[in-house]
């Protein structure tokens, strides 16, 4: 059957619609130079077990940096007869080395467990990348948290004016969740660094090939334990595209909160023109179309998610071809991120906040109360009694349509007894930020400590 891989018990070629199913060359392609590395470690051991003579393993390792090359310049590409890239590679190196040595690089070794190690050699290399392009977005954050130490911003609940707090916090709380992105790609990678060579078909090799060197050769810490786990379990692709997906997820939360922010009724900051786009029939506009392509693709990589797992539920060991599904939702999600990744610094890092307009609303929507009720809790009122009397306060100050610092000292006692003038003094957005300042809370020494602590977890990364 031409150049298939596994001609000799068949009589005549694949059908067209068969072959045209069965190919995957034209996203399986980039794992070309992690084949080629397997092969150049396959080739070692086979000749450490005596499979290759010293001269056909300098011949064999030749052929294969020739072959690498012609693949980096694309003088070499996949046949539309080449099945997949394991195909074309051994096509391309017997067409290097000859068939008699070409054929023996295939002993001891299946594209089953082929493919499960190279992907997990491009899934290890693309999780590096995509944790180094998640750390721009922290510095970008970071960046934006150092030039605005002090200001100020109505903090949300349900998107209702809740408690003042300081925008580092704020910004801070989203490099919090972007660090765990990261780190939880690092520790994908303990559990992903064990390779499936040796595995064979599923049963394992019987020429004396040791697993461990082609582990070690390939940068893993270790041969997989099982080889019919080794050619059958995915949860490694699995695992990685949850972390993609929940960093997709946290990407899209900025991104919803920066349309949000740059709206005419919120007005808290400006894109940089070169961070947005505008419309071609209504001049004024400035679209935040990073922001909504974040949110978007974030659809996008749950969808890669969901996908696979469906792809992977119920499927008996060992292998099987649906598992050739496997690639092409994990290769978009990074392909995403990798776009998206380096935009969304750049949008981040380029905002420009109005923090006069972000320090004005601060306050609205009551956003004090809460330090009304716990000034009363100080002067031993039980919290029942002074959330009902903070209540009180503002719903006098709703009626006259003022803000709770504006209420007369008549007011404040009417809502309750112990409302002397003294509470004036929680009454201010600087006053009740400052109040908050146990570990974690939003007071500006307690934020300073929680930047300093997270630019070191950044360092260490
Ligand atoms: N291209 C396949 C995959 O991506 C690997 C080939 C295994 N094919 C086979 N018939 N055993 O999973």
């Amino acid at each position: 059957a031409g150049g298939a891989l596994w001609g000799g018990r068949f009589e005549s070629g694949p059908a067209a619609a068969m072959a045209a199913l069965s190919l995957s060359t034209h996203f399986d392609w980039r794992l070309a130079p992690h084949d080629i590395a397997g092969s150049r470690a396959h080739a070692r051991v086979l000749h450490r077990a005596g499979l290759l003579s010293d001269d056909e393993l300098t011949a064999m390792l030749a052929g294969l940096d020739r072959l690498a090359e012609d693949v980096r310049t694309g003088a070499f590409t996949p046949a539309p007869a080449d099945e997949d890239v394991h195909t074309a590679l051994e096509r391309g190196l017997i067409e290097r080395v000859g068939p008699e040595l070409g054929g023996k690089l295939r002993a001891g070794r299946s594209r089953n467990d082929q493919v499960a190690t190279l992907f997990r050699m491009w899934l290890r290399e693309a999780a590096r990348r995509v944790a180094a392009g998640v750390l721009d977005v922290v510095d970008a954050l970071v960046a934006q948290v150092e030039r605005h130490p002090d200001a100020v911003m109505p903090g949300r609940t349900h998107l209702q004016h809740a408690q003042p707090v300081l925008l580092a916090h704020h910004l801070l709380a989203h490099c919090q969740a972007l660090l765990r992105d990261v780190e939880r790609l690092r520790d994908w990678d303990a559990r992903a660094a064990f390779s499936p060579y040796g595995s064979g078909a599923l049963a394992g090799s019987s020429l004396g090939l040791d697993p461990a060197a082609v582990a070690a050769d390939l940068g893993f810490a270790a041969p997989v334990e099982n080889s019919i786990d080794g050619t059958a379990a995915r949860d490694f692709a699995a695992e990685i595209a949850f972390c993609l997906a929940m960093l997709g997820v946290d990407l899209s939360r900025i991104a919803e909160e920066v349309i949000i922010w740059t709206t005419a009724e919120f007005g808290y900051a400006v894109l940089d023109d070169a961070w947005a786009t505008g419309s071609s029939i209504m001049p004024q506009k400035k679209n935040p179309d990073v922001a909504e392509l974040a949110r978007g693709k974030s659809g996008r990589l749950v969808g890669n998610l969901t996908g696979l797992m469906a792809t992977l539920k119920a499927q008996p060991l060992a292998y099987n071809r649906d598992l050739q599904e496997d690639k092409e939702p994990l290769f978009d999600s990074v392909e995403q991120l990798d776009l998206l990744l380096p935009a969304m610094a750049g949008m981040l890092g380029t905002l420009r906040f109005d923090t006069d307009r972000m320090a004005e609303l601060a306050p609205a929507g009551f956003t004090l109360a809460t330090d009304i009720a716990e000034w009363l809790v100080r002067q031993g009122v039980p919290f029942r009694v002074a959330h009902e009397a903070a209540g009180a306060c503002v719903r006098a100050a709703e009626a006259r349509g003022v803000g709770l610092d504006e209420l007369t000292d008549e007011e404040l006692t009417r809502c309750c007894p112990h409302l002397t003038p003294e509470v004036r003094s929680v009454l201010t957005v600087k006053g009740s930020i400052a109040s908050r300042n146990a570990h974690g809370g939003t007071a500006p020494e307690r934020v300073a400590e929680q930047r300093a602590r997270l630019v070191e977890r950044v360092r260490d990364h």
